[in-house]
């Protein structure tokens, strides 16, 4: 009945993780849930207080504009500024999305034709894959080592590989490794960009999401960086706003105005009143920001710890709410972890083959849960 793309589709970790988890729970098991990363935290009340002004008046009511609302593109704009030092022209260098996975989602669909080759991170979100295999091209996957710092090595990739690729994803703060990438990555990213001819998707969803004094760059502040590539931006995990679908491409106006012409066949925009919303978000204060990254530092301090006091090497990430833990066999781990503990924790390989040798925790639960977690995991067979 299924198309055959349907058949090369991998099956979605999280879903199949989540039919676990609910097992589980019929089972009656308290189940502690460190597998997806959406927050726990409420969405700030001074943006919820805009949806709900936004959404009692009228005018909001039609189909959104495609490119989303002149206004919310300005707040883009001066958000960017101000935050990254990037001066964007909120008329061509911005477009609205339904969240960052819509466009990641469909950016290949502009540009790969059969048989192109993208690369992608491995482990990486798996929506580079999927988005890859809709739009029939080939993917390569970019191993992300520990050596390496988690980066993907521009030079390793095979000559014939370069010369078919079209497309190039990279996801700094890393999900799942929680790595970061330094401006000199970014600056050898535009060489290599420039050199082959590739277009550039640089999946900044975690940028706010940061501790110590960390604060991550975007890629479009490296010099010519803005010639051949966008950068995907999110309000979901930045503003816990994961159940609302916003977030915004940015970068390469003739690159966005590609997304744009896929997107503009498939949907209808962001509905006005959530975009009201994300103005809300972005222009007003922005310490909300700071409160949940010293929740998440906190709980992050009580894991890294509480795994290291029980022999696990783990190193303490400098962004995103992940915590990427070294062991032997992620799948027979991440299954201990469910059966032993009623602990729900991603396996790495569920991020692409180089995820094996891993597995995730995320910082979404409260610290009580963590530590109960810890407590848990410390009477586990080793
Ligand atoms: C690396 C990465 N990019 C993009 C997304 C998509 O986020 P959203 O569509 O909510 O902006 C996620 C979500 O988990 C993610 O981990």
């Amino acid at each position: 009945m299924y198309a055959q793309r349907m058949g090369s589709l991998p099956p979605y970790l999280f879903a199949r993780i989540d039919a676990m988890k609910a097992e589980k729970i019929e089972q009656g098991v308290d189940i502690i849930d460190l597998g997806v990363g959406d927050p726990d935290l409420p969405t700030p009340p001074h943006i919820v207080e805009a949806l709900c002004t936004a959404a009692r008046d009228p005018k909001n009511h039609h189909y959104p504009s495609y490119a989303g609302l002149p206004a919310f593109r300005s707040a883009v704009a001066d958000w960017f500024q101000h935050r990254f030092h990037v001066t964007l022209d909120p008329k061509d260098q911005i477009l609205s999305l339904m969240g960052s996975k819509d466009g990641i989602a469909h950016i290949p669909e502009a540009f790969i034709n059969p048989g192109d080759v993208v690369l992608a991170p491995s482990p990486g979100y798996p929506v580079y894959r999927t988005s890859t295999l809709f739009a029939e091209g080939t993917i390569h996957e970019m191993p992300l080592t520990a050596e390496a710092g988690f980066l993907p090595v521009l030079d390793d990739i095979p000559k014939e590989v370069v010369a078919k690729a079209k497309l190039l994803f990279l996801n700094y703060p890393n999900n799942p490794t929680s790595a970061v990438a330094p401006m000199k990555f970014y600056d050898e990213v535009v060489a290599f960009a420039r050199e082959h001819n590739i277009v550039v998707v640089s999946d900044n969803a975690y940028s706010e999401i940061s501790y110590d004094g960390y604060k991550s760059p975007s890629f479009l502040k490296a010099d010519g960086a803005m010639e051949v590539g966008v950068e995907m931006h999110s309000l979901s995990k930045t503003y816990n706003m994961t159940g609302w679908r916003l977030g915004m491409a940015v970068g390469n106006a003739e690159i966005l105005a590609g997304l744009g012409r896929v997107k503009t066949n498939v949907d209808s925009g962001v509905f006005d009143a959530v975009q009201h919303a994300g103005i809300a978000a972005l222009s007003g204060s922005q310490e909300c920001i700071g409160e949940a990254c010293a929740v998440y530092k906190e709980r992050r301090d009580v894991l890294v710890n509480g795994l290291r006091s029980l022999g696990y090497q783990v190193t303490a990430p400098k962004a995103t709410f992940y915590v990427w833990m070294p062991v032997d066999d992620c799948m027979a781990f991440a299954a201990r972890l469910l059966n032993e503990a009623g602990i729900v924790a991603t396996p790495g390989l569920g991020f692409g083959s180089s995820g094996e040798g891993y597995v995730r925790f995320a910082l979404t639960r409260p610290v009580e849960r963590i530590q109960e977690a810890l407590d848990r995991i410390a009477g586990m067979s080793r």
